[in-house]
Parts: structure tokens; C-alpha cells; sequence
């Protein structure tokens, strides 16, 4: 049985019928013209043959693939969707289904939202991160200029379609960096939902139906009170701030970046520092938070330059005016938004994360 979360204008279905649901769902829509699959490298060796054979409409439908990674969510990938839409001959009526983790989501939902000034796209999401948090909430978008998500739109999707079925290829480093999420979903919302995650011994053993269902009605109550991101929903940023920072700097420097949730993770362990300095989060917490975020995401932390992301922190427009302001916890369950951070304690919190995660891989 799946079960449907309805999020204002469209319907998450969640459980191991999704694919019963999904095609029901193209039946019900019989406007759509063709519709068109966007899959990248992995997703179209491990999705697309599975989702063929579940949903016969499917059997025959075109599909567009990109290189895996999130140096795909580019604008040369926006082009490559948007001209292979136009060889299809893709039109008003055509539908999109997004099958993959949050670089497809994100940048499939922008090229449908802008083409022919906006078709209908639906998510199929394959990663736990694009599960729980990039396929809810109608955010689009592509990295540019060395920023992240930089360009983009508030669209939502026509219908969502979960099922854990796709975890069981995904590899394990993909798994924790989307359970980093679902751990600032738990944090920004309270200590029941915090003790209930923090406990988890091993991703492998987790029931994913329940807690995936839960982490998207946390983040759906949110985004609900706040879809175009002016207030509420920025407490969503909790571990971003920096965490994109370190993103974007990995995405440049290293061969192997980090992924999303691992940049995530290390953000959140630097915000949870500047939160005790200025926002009275009691030092206990804090040492308790970061040792759980440590074990559930073990991100590997290569050397970094901390003016270099202190620089990227500054210089990202999403920042009001040139002072840094990142989402704080005053506790668990009470984020505060916008709280300005000297730069200086920005290098502290950083030089505090690095420590902890070099501790973290000596007890491992
Ligand atoms: N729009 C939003 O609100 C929102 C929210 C959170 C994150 N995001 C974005 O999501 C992106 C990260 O998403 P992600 O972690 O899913 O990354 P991703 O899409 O790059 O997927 C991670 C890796 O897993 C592979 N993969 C996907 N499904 C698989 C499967 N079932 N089996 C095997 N391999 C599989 C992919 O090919 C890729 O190599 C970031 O760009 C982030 O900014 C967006
Ligand atoms: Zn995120």
C-alpha cells in the first residue's frame, strides 16, 4: 500500500505501489503529450529498465541522460534537456518525469519550468536526500558561477512518486548523505523527532517507509507556511550556510567532492558551534549533536583553505548585504533565522568541525 501526503497543489505518494500510483496517475492525465524521462548515467542503468517494466505507458517513452554527478547541475545541461526536448518534439502538453536523486530534480524540474515557459514535470526520486527533502517543496535549480543554486525557480512538481525499492542499489556513502537530512529536518523540529533519529544504530536496518513519510510531513509543514522562502522556511538552511560553502569549494578542488548531505553535515557541526557561541545553546548539546551527526554521516574531510570558504560564505548573493547569516539553533526545535556571524568565528567554527572529525576518524 503506498500512501499519499497531500502538499497543497500536488500528491507525494509514498510505498511500494508508487508504481501502480504513477501509472494510474499518466492514465488520469491523458493530455500530457509524450512524456519524456530524464535519468543520468546511473539512474539509467539502475532505474529506468525497473520502471519500464512496472509501468507499461512507460514502456516505449524517450528518454534524455546526463552525466551522473553535481557538476551536471549545470546550465550545458539545461541546453543538452532543452535541445533533446526539442528533437523529441516536445510541446505544451508534454510531461517530464524526473527519475533520480536531487541533481535531476533540481535541474530537470528548472529546464521543464522555463521550457516553452513551463511544462509539467513529476519526480521519481532514487536517492534517500531527493526522497526526504529535494523532490518536496517545489525548489528548482542549477549551480552557477561557482555558486550554488544559484539560478532557479519556485515550480512545483505535478506529483511525486517515492519508493525505497531504488535504495537498494544506491551506495552507501549516497545513503548517509541523504540521512543528514532527514537529521535537520529532526533537529529544526524538535527533541522527540531528534532522540527518535539520533538512536539509529545502522542506515541499513532503518524501516525507510515510516521515516521517510515523516521527514517529508516535517518538511511539508514548513515549506506549507512559507513556500517562496521569505521567513519560516529558511530554518530549512540549517547546515547550508556553510555547508554550500564547503560544497562549492570541493566541487572545485577536490576529484572526488563531497557529496551534498556530507557538506551538509560538516555545516551543521560548524553551526552548531557559532549556536552555542551566540544563540546560548548549552555546550553539552552541542558536543552530543555533533558526535551523532558524526557517526550517522561520516563525510570525509580533506583540508580546506578556511579564508577561501569564508570568502565564497561573503561573496554568496543569498547572503543579506555582506554580513553572513546562517540559520542558529537556540536549542533543538527553535532555529533562529538570519543571525549575523562575524567572520572571524566563522574560521573558529571551521577549525572546531575539522577537529571533530579528525577525532571521529581516530575513534573509527
Ligand atoms: N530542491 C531542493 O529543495 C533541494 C533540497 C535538498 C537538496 N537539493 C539538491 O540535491 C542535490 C543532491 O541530491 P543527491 O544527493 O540525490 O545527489 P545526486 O542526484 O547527484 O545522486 C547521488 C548519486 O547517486 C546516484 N544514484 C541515484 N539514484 C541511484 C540509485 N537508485 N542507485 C544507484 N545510484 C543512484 C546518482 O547517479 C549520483 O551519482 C544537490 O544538488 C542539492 O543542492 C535540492
Ligand atoms: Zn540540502
Amino acid at each position: 500500500m503506498s500512501s499519499v501526503i497531500h502538499c497543497g497543489k500536488y500528491d507525494v505518494h509514498v510505498g511500494p505501489d508508487m508504481f501502480r500510483e504513477l501509472e494510474k496517475f499518466l492514465a488520469r492525465r491523458q493530455v500530457f503529450g509524450n512524456v519524456v524521462l530524464l535519468v543520468d548515467r546511473n539512474t539509467r542503468q539502475h532505474a529506468l529498465p525497473l520502471i519500464r517494466e512496472r509501468v507499461p505507458s512507460l514502456q516505449d517513452a524517450p528518454f534524455i541522460d546526463v552525466e551522473a554527478g553535481e557538476r551536471s547541475k549545470s546550465i550545458d545541461t539545461c541546453t543538452h534537456i532543452w535541445n533533446r526536448l526539442t528533437e523529441i518534439r516536445a510541446d505544451r502538453q508534454s510531461l517530464l518525469l524526473n527519475l533520480g536523486g536531487g541533481m535531476i530534480c533540481d535541474v530537470g524540474g528548472f529546464a521543464a519550468s522555463v521550457f516553452l515557459r513551463g511544462i509539467d514535470f513529476i519526480h521519481v526520486p532514487t536517492t534517500l536526500l531527493s526522497m526526504v527533502d529535494s523532490s518536496v517543496g517545489g525548489k528548482t535549480g542549477i549551480n552557477f558561477g561557482g555558486f550554488k543554486n544559484q539560478i532557479g525557480t519556485f515550480t512545483r512538481p505535478a506529483a511525486v512518486f517515492i519508493s525505497p525499492a531504488w535504495l537498494r542499489t544506491l551506495p552507501d556513502r549516497e545513503l548517509h548523505s541523504g540521512f543528514a537530512e532527514m537529521l535537520k529536518h529532526a533537529l529544526i523540529s524538535s527533541r522527540e523527532k531528534w532522540d527518535a533519529l539520533s538512536q539509529t544504530s545502522a542506515l541499513k536496518d532503518m524501516d525507510w517507509i515510516p521515516a521517510i513519510q515523516d521527514s517529508v510531513l516535517m518538511k511539508n509543514r514548513i515549506v506549507h507556511a512559507d513556500f517562496r522562502d521569505r521567513h519560516v522556511r529558511r530554518t530549512l538552511n540549517f547546515g547550508h550556510t556553510v555547508g554550500h560553502a564547503l560544497e562549492s569549494y570541493s566541487l572545485l578542488h577536490d576529484a572526488d567532492p563531497l557529496r551534498h548531505g556530507e557538506a551538509v553535515a560538516l555545516g551543521m557541526i560548524c553551526e552548531l558551534y557559532l549556536s552555542w557561541k551566540l544563540c546560548g545553546l548549552p555546550e553539552e548539546i552541542l558536543t552530543e549533536l555533533a558526535a551523532v551527526i558524526r557517526r550517522l554521516v561520516p563525510a570525509p574531510v580533506a583540508p580546506v583553505d578556511p579564508e577561501a570558504i569564508l570568502g565564497i560564505m561573503k561573496s554568496d548573493k543569498k547572503n543579506a548585504g555582506d554580513r553572513i547569516r546562517p540559520v542558529l539553533l537556540q536549542d533543538i526545535g527553535r532555529p533562529v533565522i538570519n543571525h549575523p556571524v562575524p567572520g572571524e568565528l566563522v574560521l573558529e567554527a571551521l577549525g572546531f568541525m575539522t577537529r571533530i572529525a579528525g577525532e571521529a576518524a581516530l575513534n573509527s
